[in-house]
């Protein structure tokens, strides 16, 4: 642990305009300073710095943090990373902590031996040995220039080839083993090659850092791809394959797929927006890390059931960090990769195109599952549709979608979202009944939640969100003091504790559970320390409370059905246009 006290000297010692301007070119605007962000593309200058509370915000994409956060961002470092970082731009010494050394020391080592693993694995590519891969490689397409790019190799099929060379460069076997590319025989007590006889694919992060492998099999019996398990320095469910490749032009959209061949094939073919999520199980993290550069994703998932299962699945987690999503359907393939090769890159791009947003998508495989031409099919593929459409929250987005259903079945409008509005009502009734019966709702509702958030889940998980987040990162309180006032949350007792916490600004107390003790009952008590550990649980950072602000803030403006009802033609224009920017 590195002392507070030094923590807050650094601060002191470099003050966030100074620092944020060797990045972003400031303009002066007042107490205020604003640039074009540097974590996503733009135009206009969304990126705010504030002296006054030495944070800073992108209202664009949302990053915002203070100092530390910013050079976490722009230099891709850790925590502990990060002050080093500053406290050399300082010229402070920090004062040393002998384990979190080490494990620098140990991450450092990692990444030096996966550059020596991914060298020599590139250069039998180029010997006899290694003919078989490289005439794979070939054999799929792949021109050398192509492998060159993405450092793609071939570990030889024998037991100690790399341990060797990195034994013999000095480094120790245990690190080897760290690194997850050797491994200790139970039987001879010895060290041996974990990747053998499989044509290598170095995964490098977006700091040029290889911080892991896949490996193919070309022949015989076993798991197709073998990938580097976890590691001090890989963490599977964080990474994108080629997000370092991707981002290195401006990006409207990501083309999201499931495997390496499928990237480096869509590359080749001059997709370079093209990543992967290494297998059919997009995560959360992975999301949010696209959501930083994208608010616009293409998937491009394998065309067998799996990948249409991980299809539905990704819409909804890209839609939980704010990215529209578009679905492709590959006809006549399984693949991208297969797509392009048969049918080459225009063709692919016609897809791209033509590929529709994800409720057009669902609705189209609804039609595709009925006869619809009977009256039986028509009336379960409407069932169906409905049963979709009922789990929209936007009445507007219902409506217009009704319209089209009824053009395609032939129906009334009216008679679509009449359907729609009972469904809704049933769901609710059901959702209530159990909740009365203390039977969770859903996994994040359970009989000693705050009572509003039955009425509102959306703005609840908002608001729980934005508070863990606070518990776990109090530094970016400053920054949400002057974003979101407590008037906008919806929760009584969330909005309590953000006074709490809120006031800690002033006074400088730390912030603690033991601290608002008095002021809650036992049972508040509770919810608010389930906040705490549900923040730990999914590693909230500072930036999950700024997105959550956001969506505080968007939730806000929306209104309810009732509501829209009555407004006025030109009211529900401006309304619209409303919503429409605040998705953006
Ligand atoms: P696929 O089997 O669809 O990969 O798995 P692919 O890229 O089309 O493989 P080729 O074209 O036969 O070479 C998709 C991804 O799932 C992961 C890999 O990341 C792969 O790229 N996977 C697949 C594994 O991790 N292990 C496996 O055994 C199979
Ligand atoms: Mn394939």
């Amino acid at each position: 642990m590195i002392p507070q006290s030094f923590i807050e000297e650094l601060k002191m010692n470099c003050d966030i305009e100074s620092v944020i301007s060797s990045y972003v070119q400031l303009r002066k605007r007042g107490r205020i300073s604003t640039g074009l962000c540097p974590f996503h593309s733009e135009k206009t200058g969304s990126f705010t710095v504030y002296p006054e509370s030495q944070s800073f915000y992108c209202f664009g994409c949302g990053a915002g943090g203070d100092v530390i956060g910013f050079i976490r961002r722009i230099e891709n470092l850790e925590y502990v990373e990060a002050i080093k970082f500053l406290a050399q731009r300082a010229g402070m010494n920090v004062p040393e902590d002998a384990a979190e050394d080490k494990t620098a020391i140990l991450k450092t080592k990692i990444l030096e031996m996966n550059r020596e693993a991914a060298r020599f694995y590139f250069s039998e590519l180029t010997k006899p040995n290694g003919k078989a891969a490289l005439d794979y490689l070939l054999g799929r397409g792949l021109l050398p220039k192509t492998i060159k790019h993405f450092g793609l190799g071939y570990a030889p099929n024998e037991w100690t080839a790399l341990t060797d060379l990195l034994a013999s460069k000095g480094y120790r076997y245990e690190d080897m083993e760290a690194a997850q590319l050797s491994r200790k025989s139970n039987k001879s007590g010895r060290y041996y090659d974990v990747f053998r006889d499989r044509v290598m694919f170095p995964i490098i992060d977006l700091r040029g850092n290889v911080i892991g492998f896949g490996g193919r099999k070309m022949s015989g019996d076993g798991p197709k791809y073998y990938n580097s398990p976890d590691t001090p320095v890989f963490k599977k469910t964080k990474n994108l394959f080629a997000l370092n490749f991707a981002k290195k032009q401006k990006l409207d959209h990501l083309i999201l797929c499931e495997g390496y061949m499928d990237v480096i094939a869509m590359h080749q073919a001059g997709f370079t927006e093209a990543v992967a999520s290494l297998g059919t199980s997009l995560t959360s993290d992975q999301c949010r890390l696209a959501s930083s550069y994208v608010e616009e994703a293409v998937l491009a998932y394998d065309s067998d059931e799996a990948g249409q299962k991980a299809t539905k699945r990704a819409v909804s987690l890209l839609d939980e960090v704010g990215i529209r999503t578009r679905v492709l359907t590959i006809p006549d393939a399984k693949d991208p990769d297969e797509y392009i090769k048969k049918f080459g890159g225009t063709r692919f791009k016609k897809l791209i195109e033509q590929s529709a947003g994800s409720t057009e998508y669902e609705l189209s495989k609804i039609s595709a599952k009925y006869d619809t031409d009977s009256p039986e099919g028509k009336i379960l593929a409407l069932k169906e549709a409905v049963n979709l459409l009922s789990g929209m929250r936007n009445p507007l987005e219902r409506e217009i979608w009704a319209a089209k259903l009824a053009r395609d079945y032939g129906t009334t409008k009216e008679g679509i979202l009449s359907q729609i509005q009972s469904k809704i009502k049933r769901k609710a009734k059901a959702e209530n009944a159990r909740a009365i019966s203390g039977q969770s709702v859903s996994s994040t509702t359970f009989a000693g939640a705050v009572p509003e958030k039955l009425k509102n889940p959306a703005a609840a998980a908002a608001e729980e969100r934005l508070l863990g987040s606070v518990m776990r990162n109090p530094d970016v309180l400053s920054t949400l003091s002057t974003e979101l006032s407590s008037e906008n949350f919806t929760c009584e007792l969330y909005r309590l504790f953000y006074e709490k916490l809120l006031s800690t600004l002033s006074t400088k107390a730390e912030i603690s559970l033991t601290l608002f003790g008095e002021d809650f009952t036992l049972e508040q008590q509770n919810i608010i320390a389930r906040l705490a550990h549900l923040a730990r649980e999914h590693q909230y950072s500072s930036e999950d409370a700024l997105e959550a602000a956001k969506t505080i803030l968007r939730l806000k403006d929306k209104k309810s059905d009732k509501e829209i009802a009555e407004l006025s033609g030109s009211e529900l224009a401006a309304y619209i246009e409303k919503m429409r920017k605040a998705k953006k």
